[in-house]
């Protein structure tokens, strides 16, 4: 992440290649001054910022955490990358794309390259739908594979996130699978589509603790090995150690602390750090060192 204004400092697209990851050019992500009011109902007819004037840059094939409380805005900030919501100022691009003037198919494409993986793995799937064909669709609608390539695709993706056997978990339906299976499949369909970037809106909050550790670590393995970037979603500043290299922490929508993961993680600054961190208690805190306080 890069102290902002990053607009005019924006790293150029690295070919992946050159760090021994698979050849696909990932582009910055820039936010750049976003803000992001609602209006409220009421008599009186009121506005909540919900964001204010956040800026930061996700280096290509790195990994930032936005942390903070209920209500922080992060899902709000999520919205607008993922360009299911405009900002009502600023700007966010992901390289050459401004991402608030996409329309009809250029917003398909960014869809595409940017994957969503939200906090309920069972609301994300169609009850109704096998895993085979769950991850199956977006291999044939927007790589347009063929139905035979596409089963080969899906069982490589299962063994990716470690569905394995494929052929037993293909057929099953998101009521037949764990929570953390479910993710896994939340996942799967994500990578199906090839993304350059992912956005993880809390991916473990509802799951089982013992199986958040393991989707941790998935994220973390697929980050590495393809190359792509990740911003990961989370009230839980010990988890965001295991994905992540850097943090940015959010207040009532503003930055108020951010840097190195580990540093800011051992050194909080900002009270409103200090307070997220004493109100941790996860599984991660047994096996990592306590923050030096
Ligand atoms: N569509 C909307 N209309 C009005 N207010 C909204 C809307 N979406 C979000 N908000 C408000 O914006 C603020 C930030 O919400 P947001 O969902 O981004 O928080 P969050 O950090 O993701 O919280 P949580 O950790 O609970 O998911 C909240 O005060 C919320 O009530
Ligand atoms: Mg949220």
């Amino acid at each position: 992440m890069t102290a902002d204004p990053a607009a005019s400092q924006a790293p150029a697209p690295v070919d992946i290649r050159q760090s021994g990851a698979p050849s696909r050019a990932v582009p910055p992500l820039v936010v750049d001054s976003v803000t992001k009011t609602y209006a409220t109902r009421g008599r009186r007819r009121n506005t909540v910022t919900a964001v204010d004037d956040v800026s930061f840059t996700i280096a290509p094939g790195a990994a930032m955490a936005l942390v903070g409380a209920s209500g922080s805005g992060k899902s709000t900030l999520a919205k607008m990358i993922t360009g299911s919501e405009r900002p009502s100022r600023g700007s966010i691009r992901f390289g050459d794309t401004a991402v608030e003037r996409l329309r009809a198919g250029g917003l398909r494409e960014y869809h595409r390259r940017v994957q969503m993986v939200f906090q309920d793995p069972y609301g994300a799937l169609n009850p109704l739908h096998t895993v085979e064909y769950t991850v199956s669709r977006p291999c044939q609608n927007f790589l347009g594979l063929s139905a035979a390539k596409a089963h080969d695709r899906v069982d490589e993706l299962l063994e990716t996130v470690g569905l394995t056997p494929p052929d037993q978990f293909a057929a099953k339906l998101p009521h037949q699978l764990s929570g953390g299976q479910r993710q896994r499949v939340v996942i799967a369909r994500a990578l199906a589509c090839e993304p350059d970037l992912i956005v993880a809106d809390e991916p473990v909050s509802m799951l089982d603790v013992s199986m958040r550790a393991g989707i941790l670590r998935l994220l973390a393995k697929l980050r590495e090995e393809r190359g792509l970037s990740l911003l990961y979603i989370t009230h839980d500043l010990l988890g965001a150690r295991v994905v992540t290299d850097e943090i940015l922490v959010l207040n009532h929508g503003r930055v108020v602390e951010r840097g190195q993961t580990k540093h800011v993680l051992q050194h909080p600054e900002d009270d409103y750090t200090i307070k997220l961190l004493d109100a941790v208690a996860t599984p991660y805190a047994a096996q990592e060192s306590p923050p030096a306080r």
